[in-house]
């Protein structure tokens, strides 16, 4: 019997030594989402962002188990021949028993290998699964529910491939397999149930009842021990969900979450607290010149401000140069996303600008996907519109530059009356007139299906926020970014960078990856202490207001407190200088470091082999510590220009000075950051992000 190696999961400089001990060779990690290939939200970008980094680490060992859609395949995956032997073995034992199982190469950085299973080929095993699930694990699937066959069918589908691979190894096979959210839950079950030699890893992104009670107006966080959870589940008629996410969360040899708010809901709604922390990175790409971000954010300001020329047409009454672009995305989970507080916020900035007399104009986008049936009449024509003028400013200048040259070529200055005859004033005042309008411009893109209902324009209504011209606050719904779209073709990172700020007021929010992009992307944004993002930057950073991250409280405040803060951060923010955004814009974009997934991707390792340890405990031991401790590095209080813009503009100093100061704190950051370790890829040997006393001392001394 191999000897039995100890690990401490707390301490990273622990974890790298066991690193170097430890043989993954022979081991096989599987990981296993819906969202494997197939975007639909945050969970896709968890997957997405961190292949590269686990490619890195399991090589040829790994593998992400997801759904197969034809659309999906057709522009993201490479099919090709199974790598190893033994999984051609085990695909072919499933294809030839019924199933479609398909194998490629993801497109994506790292270019993992995929196995995707076609649940809707083997539908016709649905009923015999679930009367099995009933009679193994006693929870009934209703006909009705949708999304939960598709569980069952992707459960057993997924058990089917780790039993059947386990059963084609030579040897005793050591398998990781690690399932997220609900939906891929029920694999994990049925691989605990029929004792699968697999170690089990379940990650819940956000609890359905969790997101189900926030959604409904609940006093959620004040009740969290109180809920009824199996009457709460079942007056919600997701009983059989909640049912198969608390057993894949106990079953798990290792249970996670993405945040330590989550975790706390976790313990209470699914009665399991979770082993570790998991924390969502991201792929930081650097670039090589510093500022090349700013540029970005100038080039995409631009494209948006052209699109604005286009929808406002006629309403062109604000300096577009002092226009402060504010945005909200995600998915259309109007409470839970904080849309209301948003609006509310909105309309109460342009009351605050209005009788201050603000030259700033507020163009505050709503990025959500509604139900809609096509564009409107009145947006396209705006670009239209806008392309008429543009075509016809062209000619003119054409023209004119001609009569100029003709002139210049005898020997001429040109007469200034005789550049423009007739015909031209008479292009430009029809092109003037083809801008007047009836209406205000529209606040959304699209026919709505359901109008008279949707909770965005129901508010808009009640808030009377319809782009009239006394308005220093306008509002554009949008769904959801397309390079491709004729009105505003950028995909969606070009928008963020094109913005000034992010607003994501969550009241339920597990991580919240939109705040996270703009941040590696150095746009200021705003979110929540009830939102896992949040809370993780209020850890790690002694002053986040200063960085551009705006923490809202909706932990300890009242609805209308909280709408009062927002209120104030927003206009604030609009008091700034461009100078002043152009520095905290640089500063946002320093903490990338933090969320990169070469320093978070820790956590996964940690629980990886956890699992591992727990689930042969012959071959790995660990000495378990709390390894949800990971305070550590925290990024100073900046040393130049004071925290919030509003105290800056009487005290902030000089721009020359202001830059020297910022140069010198950049530079002692990153030296700071360089003693922290903070960009060391987890598997150097690097120090723990997390406890030791060395760190403690450390951060004290920053701080
Ligand atoms: N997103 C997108 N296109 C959009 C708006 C959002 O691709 O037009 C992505 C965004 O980049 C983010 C994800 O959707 O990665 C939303 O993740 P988040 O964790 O914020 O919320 P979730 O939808 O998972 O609750
Ligand atoms: C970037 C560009 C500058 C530009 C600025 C606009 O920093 O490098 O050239 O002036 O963005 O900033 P603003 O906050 O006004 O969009
Ligand atoms: C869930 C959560 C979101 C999180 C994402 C990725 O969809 O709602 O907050 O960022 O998963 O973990």
């Amino acid at each position: 019997m191999p000897l039995a190696r100890s690990i401490s999961v707390t301490s990273l400089s622990g974890l790298d030594e066991w690193d170097e001990e430890f043989e993954l060779e022979d081991a096989v990690l599987f990981e296993i989402a819906w969202e494997v290939a197939n975007k639909v939200g945050g969970i896709y970008t968890v997957i997405q962002t961190k292949a590269r980094l686990t490619c890195e680490e399991w090589g040829e060992n790994y593998f992400l188990v997801g759904p197969y859609t034809e659309s999906n395949v057709r522009t993201q995956v490479e099919l090709i021949e199974p790598t190893s032997a033994v999984l051609r073995r085990t695909i072919d034992k499933m294809n030839s028993s019924g199933c479609k199982v398909y194998f490629g190469r993801w497109l994506i950085e790292g270019s993992p290998y995929v196995i995707l299973l076609d649940v809707g080929f083997t539908a016709w095993s649905l009923d015999r699964w679930k009367s099995e699930l009933w009679e193994n694990c006693a929870i009934g699937v209703p006909w009705f529910d949708r999304e939960a066959n598709d569980a069952v069918l992707f459960g057993f589908l997924t058990a089917w491939l780790l039993g059947e691979y386990a059963a084609q190894c030579d040897e005793a096979p050591r398998i990781l397999a690690h399932f997220h959210e609900w939906l891929a839950g029920l694999g994990l079950v049925l691989c605990r149930q029929r004792h699968l030699p697999v170690a089990t890893i379940f990650t819940t992104h956000a609890t359905l009842l969790g997101r189900y009670l926030c959604a409904g107006n609940v006093d959620f966080y004040n009740n969290l021990a109180e809920f009824n959870v199996d009457k709460e589940a079942g007056d919600r008629q997701i009983y059989h969900r909640y049912c198969v996410e608390r057993a894949a969360a106990r079953c798990a040899h290792v249970f996670t979450t993405v945040s330590k708010i989550t975790a706390i809901e976790a313990e209470h709604l699914l009665k399991r607290k979770p082993d570790i922390v998991t924390p969502n990175g991201l792929n930081v790409k650097k670039f090589s010149a510093m500022h090349e971000f700013q540029n970005l954010h100038a080039t995409s300001k631009a494209r948006i401000q052209e699109f604005i020329r286009g929808h406002f047409y006629g309403h062109l009454d604000f300096n577009l140069d002092k226009t402060v672009f504010l945005f909200i995305a995600g998915r259309y989970e109007f409470s839970n996303k904080g849309a209301d507080i948003f609006l509310e916020a909105l309309a109460r900035l342009n009351y605050l600008l209005r009788v201050n007399h603000s030259e700033v104009t507020v163009i505050a986008f709503f990025i959500m996907p509604a139900r809609t049936n096509n564009f409107n009449v009145e947006t396209l024509k705006g670009q239209a519109v806008r392309k008429q003028l543009w075509d016809t400013a062209h000619t003119v200048k054409e023209r004119f530059g001609k009569k100029l040259y003709e002139s210049l070529l005898v020997g001429q200055l040109p007469e200034v009356s005789k550049l423009l005859d007739k015909e031209d004033f008479t292009m430009m005042k029809r092109a003037i007139f083809a801008t007047q309008r009836q209406g205000l411009p529209p606040v959304c893109t699209h026919n709505m299906l359901e109008d008279s209902t949707d909770p965005i324009l129901s508010c808009i209504r009640r808030i009377g926020l319809f782009n009239s011209a006394q308005d220093r606050v306008k509002v554009h719904t949008h769904s959801f970014l397309s390079s491709t779209s004729p009105l505003l073709p950028m995909d969606y990172e070009e928008f963020v960078r094109g913005c000034h700020l992010g607003v994501f007021p969550s009241y339920y929010e597990p991580w919240g990856y939109t705040p996270a992009e703009c941040t590696v992307m150095g746009i200021p944004s705003v979110s929540t202490n009830l939102s896992g993002f949040g809370c993780f930057m209020e850890e790690h950073i002694a002053d986040p207001s200063a960085y551009g991250i705006y923490i809202l409280d909706r932990r300890y405040r009242g609805v209308d407190e909280s709408c009062n803060q927002l209120t104030t951060f927003l206009f604030q923010f609009c008091q700034q200088s461009r100078r002043q955004r152009i520095i905290q814009r640089n500063r946002t974009e320093r903490l990338s470091d933090l969320l990169d997934w070469r320093y978070l991707g820790r956590y996964y390792v940690a629980a990886r082999h956890m699992a591992l340890a727990k689930a042969f405990p012959d071959q790995y031991m660990y000495e378990p510590h709390d390894p949800t401790s990971t305070s550590g590095f925290r990024y100073p209080r900046p040393a130049s220009v004071p925290p919030s813009p509003a105290h800056s503009l009487h005290s902030s100093p000089h721009h020359s000075e202001g830059e020297d100061e910022e140069e010198r704190y950049d530079e002692e950051l990153e030296a700071e950051k360089d003693r922290m370790n903070i960009r060391q890829p987890y598997r150097n040997k690097s120090p723990p992000c997390g406890s030791s006393p060395r760190d403690q001392k450390l951060s004290s001394q920053i701080i």
